[in-house]
């Protein structure tokens, strides 16, 4: 058995243009980079906002392992009671207690165990939030044995991101940013050997205004006046990183940007 672990992240499904370039890329992506896991955020996969169960049984026939999600996690009125009889479906762990559904779970694959959390950021987010710091370590101290742990960290700025990733650095095996959609160039593996990067981006249309469609966001901007969003159209960017992880130590060896496009 190989001592290396391979986690292939894929950043924000964005709608309907999203889920079809995560069917048509994720199976043969994962055989292709030697994925052992694949930990796709959904927070976006249904039209833009929120996810359903439906949409997670996509994702998972499409090769996702564990859905990760974000501030839009319950946009969907239907995905409240869904969620908790979801598995390997996660909504940021520092929702205060109450919330439904959980904020990370532990997985098997290729012969490890695997704890994967979903943390978010509360600046310019979601300031009612609990401190996503002492939840993610809330989380480590009740899985204090398990050495592959992966982090998604919502959020939308950069300095919290940059934080969550030097406070986990040596404890974590990664911390992957999402929620702007606009990929980070700053991937690298911390001192203390967590994999991080700020943000992946987004599986969504290229030509839209972070996956909605420009013409609409652009009106707002202009106008002030609340419109609709809608999901873009047109060619799909497909932003994926794959981090590869000693599985005897949990720490990370290597983080790759893995980009595609689907027309
Ligand atoms: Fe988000």
């Amino acid at each position: 058995m190989t001592d290396e672990f391979r986690i292939l992240f894929v950043a924000d499904v964005v709608g309907h243009p999203g889920r079809d370039a995560v069917k048509a890329i994720l199976r043969s992506l994962k055989k292709e980079v030697g994925a052992d896991l694949a930990v796709v955020n959904g927070e976006n996969a249904a039209g833009g906002f929120g996810l359903t169960a439906k949409i997670v049984a996509e994702l998972k026939a499409a090769g996702a392992d564990v859905v990760t999600t974000g501030n839009h996690v319950f946009a969907q009125k239907e995905f409240l009671p869904e969620l908790p009889t979801l598995e390997r479906v996660l909504r940021p762990a520092n929702y205060p207690p109450g919330a439904p559904g959980v904020g990370s779970c532990v997985v098997e694959a290729a012969g490890s165990q695997v704890l994967v959390m979903n943390l978010m950021g509360r600046i310019f987010t979601a300031e009612n939030l609990d401190d996503p710091f002492r939840a993610a370590d809330a989380i480590l101290a009740a899985n204090p044995t398990i050495k592959i742990v992966f982090c998604d960290m919502h959020g939308e700025t950069t300095s919290e991101k940059t934080a969550m990733g030097w406070h986990l650095d040596g404890r974590v095996s990664a911390v992957v940013g999402t929620h702007t959609h606009i990929p980070t160039a700053d991937h690298r593996v911390l001192p203390g050997g967590t994999a991080y990067v700020t943000d992946v981006g987004m599986v969504g249309p290229r030509d839209g205004c972070i996956g909605m469609d420009k013409d609409v966001v652009l009106q707002r901007f202009l106008t002030a006046v609340p419109n609709r969003f809608v999901v873009a159209s047109g060619p799909v960017t497909f932003n994926s990183v794959l981090v590869t992880i000693n599985s005897s130590t949990g720490r990370a060896t290597s983080i790759h940007r893995v980009d595609r496009e689907h027309v």
